[in-house]
């Protein structure tokens, strides 16, 4: 039977996923080239360090929340079903303060501090809680059902899967797409790149993306339980930071965050921001520490991570580069998990347009 090939270049959640998805297709020979493999922690490298949790930001009517909104299931079928991937159901919280009207962080969640949003009827349990319930200082609240995904297990395990259908993983650099046939067997030509690059895409040859910028999200790991996930429409400490905490499954530890630096590329820990993560997280979280501040968090790490932010949304898109089809899926800023299936379905579908003629002809 005949057969194409195909490069997919990066290893983070957009590029694992694609290839996954990918794997179940007989007729793709697939091998995922990457500078940073699950295992890594590096400032470049962005999916290790998310929570990982499913809040939608997209607005109403938009390819972003159609994206969100086709990965919901798939992981909700994980966090039924597969105990092994590290993903597993959480009450989540989203407290909303008039103040914070205007700010970057309250437009940024404008979606998700809606009383009324899109997927209010996608997740479970979606409510709006009642105000003599809400903890001081914040004047609405909503709540449902989400999943918070514990990444130092679910990186690994979808690589784990794609090498169970044969995907061939190998390190690699890309400085142009020229070089892909470099990374494969090299009696094959490459049929077909696939662009799952993040951050990189502002940087690598060829086609440099200007509109991919970081936004730096600073956080805390720690042993502590919080047993829930919160996340606040801002905080009292600049515009550009956030709080929010969640549970990891599988003993990954507790996320405290956060910020939202844009333009900010700073991959050292900012020790004053550290304190002020911990003080947030205690504060809408006393049951961290048993209301004991933050002297009582046991810290695992501290971490810097660069959410891929491309101005106008992610990228999934097929283009013709010097005689080669590229599929993109990059660009998803503080989404890629929970945008994760629904851009990787949609990239695999532009990868069957793009060669669909081809393996009929062979
Ligand atoms: C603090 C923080 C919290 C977050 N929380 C959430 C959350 O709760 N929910 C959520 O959905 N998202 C969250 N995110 C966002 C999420 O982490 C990113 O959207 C996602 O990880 C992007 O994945 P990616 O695969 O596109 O990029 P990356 O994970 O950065 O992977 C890029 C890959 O491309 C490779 N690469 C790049 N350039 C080259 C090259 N030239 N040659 C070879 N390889 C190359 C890299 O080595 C790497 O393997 C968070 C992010 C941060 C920083
Ligand atoms: C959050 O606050 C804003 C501004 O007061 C308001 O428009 C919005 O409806 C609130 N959300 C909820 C869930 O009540
Ligand atoms: C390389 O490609 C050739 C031709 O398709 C094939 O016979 C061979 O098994 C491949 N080797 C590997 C390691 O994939
Ligand atoms: C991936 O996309 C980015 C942004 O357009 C570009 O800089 C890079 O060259 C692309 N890589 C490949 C292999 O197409």
């Amino acid at each position: 039977m005949a057969e194409a090939s195909l490069v997919v270049i990066g290893a983070g959640v957009a590029g694992l996923t694609t290839a996954l998805l990918l794997s179940r297709h007989p007729r793709y020979r697939i091998y995922v080239v990457a500078k940073h493999m699950p295992g890594d922690y590096d400032i470049e490298y962005a999916s290790p360090w998310a929570g990982a949790n499913y809040m939608p930001v997209s607005n109403r009517g938009t390819r972003a929340a159609e994206w969100d909104k086709n990965t919901w299931a798939p992981l909700d079928n994980l966090a039924r079903h597969h105990p092994e991937a590290g993903v597993h159901f959480q009450e989540c919280q989203i407290h909303n303060r008039s103040k914070d009207v205007g700010s970057a962080t309250a437009e940024w969640f404008s979606e998700l501090l809606s009383p009324s949003p899109w997927f209010k009827d996608v997740v479970p349990d979606f409510r709006n809680l009642d105000k003599q319930s809400l903890p001081e200082g914040i004047d609405s609240a909503t709540s449902f059902t989400s999943v918070c995904i514990n990444t130092a297990l679910y990186l690994p395990w979808l690589a784990s899967q794609c090498l169970k259908n044969g995907v061939v993983f190998k390190r690699g650099t890309f400085k142009h797409i020229s070089e892909a046939a470099r990374f494969t067997n090299r009696s094959q030509k490459v049929d077909l790149i696939v662009n799952c690059t993040g951050l990189g895409a502002a940087k690598l040859g060829g086609v440099e993306d200007a509109a991919v910028v970081p936004a730096r999200g600073q956080i805390v790991v720690v042993r502590n339980d919080a047993g829930k996930m919160i996340d606040i429409s801002g905080t009292d400490d600049g515009d550009d930071e956030a709080c929010y905490v969640m549970t990891r499954a599988a003993g990954g530890g507790t996320v405290l965050g956060g910020s939202y630096q844009k333009g900010n590329w700073e991959s050292q820990v900012d020790p004053n921001l550290a304190i002020r993560i911990m003080k947030r997280a205690v504060a809408v979280c006393p049951a961290l520490t048993d209301g004991q501040g933050i002297e009582k968090l046991d810290v695992v790490r501290h971490g810097v991570g660069l959410r891929p932010v491309r101005e106008g949304g992610a990228r999934v898109e097929k283009e013709r580069i010097d005689g080669v089809w590229v599929v993109h899926n990059y660009g998803h800023g503080g989404a890629g998990y929970q945008s994760s299936y629904g851009c990787a379905e949609e990239a695999v579908k532009l990868v069957q347009e793009a060669l669909g003629g081809y393996l009929a002809k062979l």
